[in-house]
């Protein structure tokens, strides 16, 4: 497909000597930890091109969560992937969201040109990949299995993951909703025939953070019921200002975590009059017996018993992520009998990223930027997101678009 570039910057921006070295927070594999300690600002080399690569000028880049387990070097200890994979600088540049201009091709890139004002997605892979790119061997996260991300004052990105930057954004909330966003398009869209329709009802883990914002958004938008799961007063208000039908506080049940020791039938017994309350409440805001035809799943651990559990019959419970542990269990019975779709989901394809990419330049849905920091307190960035404080929406790290003012 090809995506049209409208944008582009006068020509003394495109005759800007490329530097030698750039200014960018590295995370090195003795710092893994807290984001806090982990991220550190250090000068290093403005990296080369392959020829189907693209370096661009950062001119803002998103806080995703994906920052917090490159610095904390798990599941996957980013540098050590580096090496495995022929390519090792010994430090790792994060970041997998970023809006800025292109500022070199290289030979085979014909269709992106110096100048081009772009936001970037962090799909990473060979240009003959299979068409569900993200399914292909060679795929892979920019950012985060690919070192020179967005945390810096140039990137290298491949062709394909350059798209048009909306005119009607800022440099900071274009940078703020590809990865998150996407990815909730495809948990959405991508698994037929459980794709979103008018009236289905959602429900939504989260839904005051990054991927539960552009969740609510694209239920909405689609004419369907986005019940959301929020830990706080704020974070509702936050979700209902945003499309929400309904909120569910988790802080008040107390049946959270792996399901384990499901023989003893006292201990079932507590968890599922817990879930069944829990049930009843999103019938409640739903406005009659109906349960979720989607769940849309990222906490893991803790609530992956509920949401199959209270998932439709014939529906789908679809995850992407384990934030609070990677142990999932459930009680099978529901799963067989109720005829439900347990489906993992990982970012999106190409295709994916530009329909995100339309619905938020027709203004359909919107970025959920809600803070912007300077480069030098990218660190805090992230460990107010890892402290889940009260935050809602997503952060902006502002690196080139400082000296826009
Ligand atoms: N595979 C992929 O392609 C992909 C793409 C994007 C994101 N992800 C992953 O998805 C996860 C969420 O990302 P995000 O950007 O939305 O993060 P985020 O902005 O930090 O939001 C996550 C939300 O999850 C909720 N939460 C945290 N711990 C929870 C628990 N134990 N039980 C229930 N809810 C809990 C919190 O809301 P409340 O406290 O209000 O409930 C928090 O606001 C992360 O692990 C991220 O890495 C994966």
């Amino acid at each position: 497909m090809t995506v049209r570039f409208t944008n582009r910057q006068s020509a003394t921006e495109q005759s800007q000597p490329i530097p030698l070295t750039m200014k960018a927070q590295t995370i090195r594999p003795e710092r893994y930890g807290q984001p806090q300690s982990a991220f550190a600002l250090e000068t290093v080399h403005v990296p080369s091109l392959a020829a189907d690569e693209c370096l661009v000028k950062v001119m803002a880049a998103g806080v995703n969560y994906i920052g917090i387990w490159a610095a904390q070097g798990r599941p996957i200890d980013v540098v050590a992937l580096q090496e495995k994979n022929g390519e090792s600088h010994g430090f790792h540049i994060a970041g997998s969201d970023a809006s800025g201009i292109v500022v070199a091709v290289g030979a085979a890139v014909d269709d992106v040109v110096v100048g081009d004002e772009v936001v970037l997605h962090c799909g990473w892979w060979d240009e003959d990949a299979v068409s569900d790119q993200i399914m292909d061997i060679s795929a892979k996260i920019w950012g985060y299995e690919i070192n020179f991300g967005a945390f810096a004052e140039y990137t290298r990105v491949k062709r394909q993951s350059v798209l048009p930057k909306p005119k009607h954004l800022s440099w900071e909330q274009a940078a703020s909703y590809m990865l998150c966003g996407a990815t909730a398009y495809r948990m959405l869209y991508g698994f037929e025939p459980h794709t979103l329709k008018a009236g289905d009802v959602v429900l939504i883990w989260g839904g005051s953070g990054g991927m539960g914002s552009m969740a609510i958004q694209l239920v909405k938008a689609a004419g369907a019921i986005p019940i959301v799961v929020v830990s706080s007063e704020h974070k509702a208000k936050y979700c209902m200002s945003i499309g929400a039908k309904g909120t569910i506080n988790r802080k008040e049940f107390a049946h959270w975590g792996a399901l384990d020791n499901i023989e003893d039938s006292e201990n079932y017994a507590l968890w599922l009059s817990e879930a069944r309350r829990f049930q009843a409440e999103i019938w409640r805001l739903v406005g009659e017996r109906r349960n979720p035809n989607i769940v849309i799943e990222h906490p893991g651990e803790d609530t992956f018993p509920t949401s199959t559990f209270v998932c439709a019959p014939g529906g789908m419970v679809v995850i992407c992520a384990g934030t609070s542990g990677y142990k999932g269990t459930f009680d099978i019975r529901y799963q067989w009998m109720r005829q439900k779709r347990l489906q993992g989901s990982h970012f999106a394809n190409h295709q994916q990223c530009v329909e995100l990419n339309r619905l938020i330049t027709s203004k359909s849905i919107s970025p959920c930027m809600t803070r912007t920091f300077d480069f030098e307190e990218l660190p805090a960035a992230h460990q107010i997101i890892l402290d889940n404080r009260e935050s809602v929406g997503t952060f902006v790290i502002r690196i080139g678009s400082r000296y826009c003012d």
